[in-house]
């Protein structure tokens, strides 16, 4: 559920009719409803409650630091993978016993940075990595909480670019090796172990690979606590899946998914740390875009619209699916006219999507993809030198632009001619 709805013909962000945004902001533009956001974190925090627990949020997905305030104000904590996103994580004024620090390939910088600024807990997926941030934490008589990220080994069945819990896939340390390394750990200077880590994909749409996943984390936690660790907390990642077309899709809800959490680990006793990215942010953002031509080709009709691959990459990149609606509404019985969506950015790729049945457009009507709050602007870049487009944050019936279209001349002062030319 969305607070994006027609009232008098005309697509809202909650009571924000979206022409009044384009005519203050021009088009493209990102636009995210507080609303949906809140009520999707809160989705999380029922329904692992009463277990004790921290919902968080995976900035990946969606990181203005003003939709951080709005998650961190309801209490979440943030899943970092930077030292750009913890940045962001205390700029939006969340404590660092509210961070938890993921990532493959951290380093000694982003590691001192967090230990400095305080982290909840570092996920650590390597053994290389653990000694580094031995070597880090003790040069600076610190102690870094950490989780082990394990891979169970288990088929997310997602799509493949974004699977990560295979044996063959770079993440994590392979489960059946994580007896010796939590021993190294628990030997190693500056090192807390405090719980086990897990996170086998994103867009999952059902529930039986977590299943499968957080079962093994209970074998594990079980096994590791026979060998003498303290593990208090489970860090079960993200990855719940989204609809993104309102028809024939029926992912697993947070409540589904708490009472699995609950039915395979609840028991131990732990902490439980979630990691929703998508879940939360996807369906709380919309990319409003305005026709440029309606083109005539062979056989189709090529619908030009002022977004492109650079602003939303999810098409071009990984085949996704976005539905595309107009923001006026059409009148019932409008009969379709099938589009193939198209930016334009110089490649065929600029493609968001063929043969989409629409309601007639015409040049300067707007549009506005759904489900484009996650992946959407963290993935933008300004290839064709556009620039990255604004971001606007709507509450009840106010809207404020949270990060703003650049100039050109900021884009080109960029770039420095070297003194020897
Ligand atoms: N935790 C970790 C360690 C992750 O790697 C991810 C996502 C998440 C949490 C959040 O997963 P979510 O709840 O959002 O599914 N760009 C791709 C998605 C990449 C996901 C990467 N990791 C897309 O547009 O589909």
């Amino acid at each position: 559920m969305d607070h994006f709805l027609y009232k008098n013909g005309t697509l809202h962000a909650e009571d924000v009719p979206l022409p009044d945004i384009a005519a203050q902001v021009g088009t493209p533009f990102y636009v995210y409803s507080t609303a949906t956001l809140e009520r999707h974190y809160q989705l999380f925090t029922e329904a692992l409650s009463p277990l004790p627990h921290l919902v968080c949020f995976a900035i990946k997905s969606l990181s203005n630091i003003a939709v951080l305030k709005v998650l961190g104000d309801l209490g979440a904590g943030m899943d970092v993978v930077s030292g750009g996103e913890y940045r962001r994580a205390k700029a939006a004024g969340v404590p660092g016993s509210r961070i938890v620090f993921s990532g493959v390939g951290k380093t000694r910088e982003e590691m001192r940075l967090a230990l400095e600024g305080g982290v909840r807990q570092f996920n650590v997926e390597s053994e290389p990595e653990l000694r580094a941030l031995s070597e880090v934490a003790a040069s600076m008589g610190a102690t870094a909480p950490i989780a082990l990220r394990i891979n169970p080994d288990v088929d997310a069945k997602t799509h493949e670019k974004i699977a990560t819990g295979k044996k063959d896939n770079k993440f994590g340390i392979p489960i059946d090796r994580a007896r010796a390394v939590y021993a190294e750990a628990a030997r190693l200077p500056g090192i807390d172990v405090v719980g086990i880590d897990v996170h086998i994909g994103s867009q999952l749409t059902a529930l039986e690979p977590f299943e499968l996943a957080f079962t093994k984390v209970a074998e594990l936690t079980e096994t590791l606590r026979g060998d003498g660790h303290n593990i208090r907390r489970l860090d079960l990642g993200g990855g719940l899946g989204i609809p993104y077309t309102r028809s024939n899709e029926a992912p697993p809800l947070p409540l589904d998914y708490g009472a699995m959490i609950k039915r395979t680990v609840g028991h131990l006793g732990c902490e439980i740390e979630i990691e929703p990215g998508r879940l939360i942010s996807g369906n709380a953002g919309l990319l409003v875009s305005s026709v440029i031509y309606v083109k005539q080709g062979e056989g189709r009709d090529f619908l030009i619209v002022d977004a492109a691959m650079n602003d939303l990459a999810r098409p071009s990149m990984y085949g996704a699916h976005h539905d595309i609606v107009p923001v006026v509404e059409p009148a019932p019985a409008t009969a379709a006219q099938e589009f193939d969506v198209v930016g334009p950015v110089c490649e065929t790729g600029d493609t968001f999507a063929r043969h989409r049945p629409l309601t007639p457009l015409s040049e300067g009507d707007l549009v506005a993809f759904r489900s484009a709050g996650a992946y959407g602007a963290v993935m933008a870049s300004e290839y064709n030198t556009r620039p990255l487009i604004p971001e606007v944050l709507v509450k009840g019936d106010q809207f404020a632009v949270i990060r703003a279209r650049p100039s050109f001349d900021e884009i080109l002062n960029r770039d420095t001619i070297p003194t020897w030319m």
